[in-house]
């Protein structure tokens, strides 16, 4: 992808079982993803709990070794670049997580937190750091003031703006969310979305927008991938995935949209086959969605579906979507 800011390539990474004895068999957390993130643009991953998102993330972000596959920045490889290279190109991509305060030091005030990125890498003088602290609590809508306060003086959404302007101190091209919205009240979730998106048009920031609820990643997403035990299952503009989706899954996860608390989405609210397996190993052979989906054909059983094109820039992994044959028209 030539105009790629950011491009994934067969990335793998399995964990051991965390059972005892026979039961220690490893967890694929992320199977084989590849896809590709463009200057300015917002790509939404969504799946289920459990479905590999976290990891996919901390492998982007070199958090954690893969144990094969590839991430280039700009056509710079990140994967095995030298820990010097490294270190600059961490500076470009940073990372917002759920649980705002609990990242942040409660030890330290708010204008410290926010400058730690700039001091664990050697920049600026003590001076430098308060000062850019303090204009950047402005952009993220807090007061300059509020950098010699501390964490525990301010509400959930006020410590993910604080989090937010700490993910910004090193002027990122790409910043991740994951699940950074997850936690809070629908009406601070929409504040805290609008400022998302006004950073973004604001800095000319690309975003990863990793969320379970795919009510809210369609309100930020330009393009969405939906992820099924480690693997993108579908992928493609935001627009196309929520009028057409493809895949079995995708359709479910629409479905499942209008329930009041997306935090406690059951599967049966889902629609599908058989009982919570989003957790569990995928299945021997065959699809790994299979066990879970009402259209399963004796195929599905049997071998791993293609990655079919069904539109420009749109993909799905399912035995049903062929270009002429895809799920929409057999709805
Ligand atoms: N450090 C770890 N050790 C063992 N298993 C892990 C570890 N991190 C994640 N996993 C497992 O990998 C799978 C994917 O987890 P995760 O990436 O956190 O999913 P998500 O973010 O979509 O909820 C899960 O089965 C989880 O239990
Ligand atoms: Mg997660």
């Amino acid at each position: 992808m030539p105009d790629a800011l950011l491009s994934v390539e067969g990335l793998r990474k399995s964990f051991p079982g965390r059972g005892g004895g026979l039961s220690r068999r490893a967890v694929r957390a992320v199977a084989d993803v590849s896809f590709h993130l463009r200057r300015g643009e917002t790509l939404g991953l969504v799946g289920e709990s459990g479905c590999g998102k976290s990891t996919l993330a901390r492998l982007v972000l070199h958090l954690i070794a893969p144990d094969g596959g590839s991430v280039l920045i700009d056509g710079t490889p990140f994967t095995g670049a030298s820990e010097r290279q490294r270190r600059k190109l961490r500076r470009r991509l940073q990372i917002v997580f759920q649980d705002a305060l609990s990242s942040l030091n409660p030890r330290m005030t708010v204008g410290v937190n926010i400058a730690e990125p700039m001091r664990l890498q050697g920049l600026g003088t003590p001076a430098e750091r308060h000062d850019a602290a303090r204009e950047l609590l402005q952009l993220v809508g807090l007061r300059a003031g509020d950098a010699a306060r501390y964490p525990h003086e301010f509400s959930g959404g006020q410590c993910q703006r604080i989090a937010i302007a700490r993910a910004l101190i090193l002027h990122p091209d790409i910043v991740v969310f994951d699940e950074a919205v997850s936690a809070l009240d629908v009406s601070i979730r929409s504040q805290i979305l609008r400022l998302i998106l006004d950073l973004q048009q604001r800095l000319g920031l690309s975003y990863i927008f990793i969320s379970h609820d795919l009510g809210v990643v369609k309100r930020v997403a330009d393009r969405i991938a939906v992820m099924y035990l480690g693997r993108i299952v579908e992928i493609g503009p935001a627009e196309d995935v929520v009028r057409n989706p493809q895949h079995p899954y995708t359709r479910a996860l629409l479905r499942a949209i209008p329930i009041a608390d997306p935090r406690r989405m059951r599967v049966q609210d889902l629609g599908l086959a058989a009982a919570d397996v989003a957790s569990q190993a995928p299945p021997a052979a065959g699809c790994a969605f299979q066990p879970r989906c009402t259209l399963r054909l004796a195929v599905c059983v049997q071998e791993v579906p293609p990655t079919v094109q069904v539109a420009p820039g749109h993909t799905a992994m399912c035995h049903h979507v062929a270009p002429g044959n895809a799920l929409a028209s057999r709805a």
